[in-house]
């Protein structure tokens, strides 16, 4: 197979993905759950329980080839704004996610981390969250980042606090603070920035995800939704990437 392994896309046209250039870190915009619902007549909760079994094949497809982050924008800071019965709906899934999925995710030797102010979820997430961080942090392959409560403000507020109060502390030198400080205080610490973000079912915004990190990241977005997903749109979505050019503000 060499380093380039072949699929088809619905055209019947094949493409080939480059495993030596597979993005280090993805992100993903997972959105669309609800329409894919009302689409078929169907509550919103529907639509998230059909996500999370995207979720379960992105995770083994990312593995597969080798990605070394995956960042899933579960629940955003903004998202207490909906109705109870649906962020409810959305922890419980969360729990029921992490019960039936950690001993597989496990197997598959991949780590289980998270970003987001978790202090503010049911206790009974923590639990789970701290359960699979315990049983997957000696693991060496996929980091898979799960945002929950997460907003890039809020992160970037968080940042600014802890270095306020080294500074405070004496600890740290005004004069000293540079990207790499901002950095080391995010909740990404220690991981490199996503080179691309995905965002499904249309809608071409950020929603307050990966703010600082996402200054040189790759966009790319498709009209499908969550559910209907398929590591065939994830190669798409690579594809492109690899035929992208990266100049960071320089000329090649
Ligand atoms: C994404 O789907 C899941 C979360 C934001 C938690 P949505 O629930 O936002 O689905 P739409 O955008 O309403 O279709
Ligand atoms: C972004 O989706 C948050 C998540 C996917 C968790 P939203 O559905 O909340 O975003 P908006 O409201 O359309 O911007
Ligand atoms: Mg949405």
């Amino acid at each position: 197979m060499g380093s380039f392994f072949s699929f088809r896309k619905k055209s019947k046209e094949t493409i080939e993905l480059d495993l030596n250039s597979i993005p280090k870190h993805i992100a993903i915009i997972m959105d669309g759950n609800g329409r894919w619902a009302k689409e078929k007549k169907l509550p919103r909760t529907f639509g998230h329980k059909a996500g999370v079994e995207t979720i379960r094949d992105i995770v083994k497809e990312c593995s597969r080839i080798g990605v070394k982050y995956l960042t899933l924008y579960a629940f955003s800071t903004e998202n207490w704004k909906r109705p109870s019965e649906e962020v409810n709906t959305l922890m419980n899934l969360l729990v029921e996610y992490l019960k039936k999925e950690v001993n597989e995710l496990n197997k598959e030797n991949v780590v289980v981390n998270n970003i987001g102010d978790t202090s503010k979820l049911p206790k009974i997430c923590q639990l789970e969250l701290n359960n699979a961080f315990e049983l997957t942090k000696n693991n060496s392959g996929l980091v898979l980042n799960l945002a929950l409560n997460y907003g890039g403000r809020n992160e970037i507020i968080y940042s600014i606090k802890e270095i306020a109060q080294k500074i405070k502390e004496g600890k740290l030198d005004v004069e000293d603070i540079e990207e790499s400080t901002i950095n080391q205080h995010l909740y990404t610490a220690n991981m490199p920035d996503p080179d691309i973000i995905i965002r499904t079912a249309g809608e071409q915004r950020l929603s307050n995800f990966l703010l600082w990190q996402c200054a040189y990241s790759e966009f790319w977005y498709t009209d499908v939704k969550w559910p209907d997903f398929k590591k065939q749109d994830l190669q798409k979505a690579i594809y492109d990437y690899q035929n992208r050019d990266r100049r960071y503000g320089g000329i090649k």
